[in-house]
């Protein structure tokens, strides 16, 4: 089981976003929201992240994940 754990660690989840940044954290001021939903990715890959761009689709044929957006909505 440990080498399971230390084979994921090894891989990280972030494929490609901000790899310049420590640690890539985003924030929104909720009365900003001008749509009636707005989505946040999570999981990183979507080419307008944080907002998700529906690429998650791709992914989860892919790989058989299950992933979606975080929806905010007003
Ligand atoms: Fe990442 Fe939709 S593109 S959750």
């Amino acid at each position: 089981k440990r080498a399971v754990l230390v084979k994921a660690e090894a891989v990280g989840i972030n494929p490609d976003i901000r790899k310049s940044e420590e640690k890539v954290v985003d924030s929104v001021v909720v009365t900003e929201i001008s749509k009636p939903v707005t989505a946040y990715c999570r999981c990183w890959r979507s080419g307008t992240f944080p907002l998700c761009d529906g690429s998650h689709v791709k992914h989860n044929k892919a790989t058989g994940d299950n992933v979606g957006p975080l929806l905010l909505k007003k």
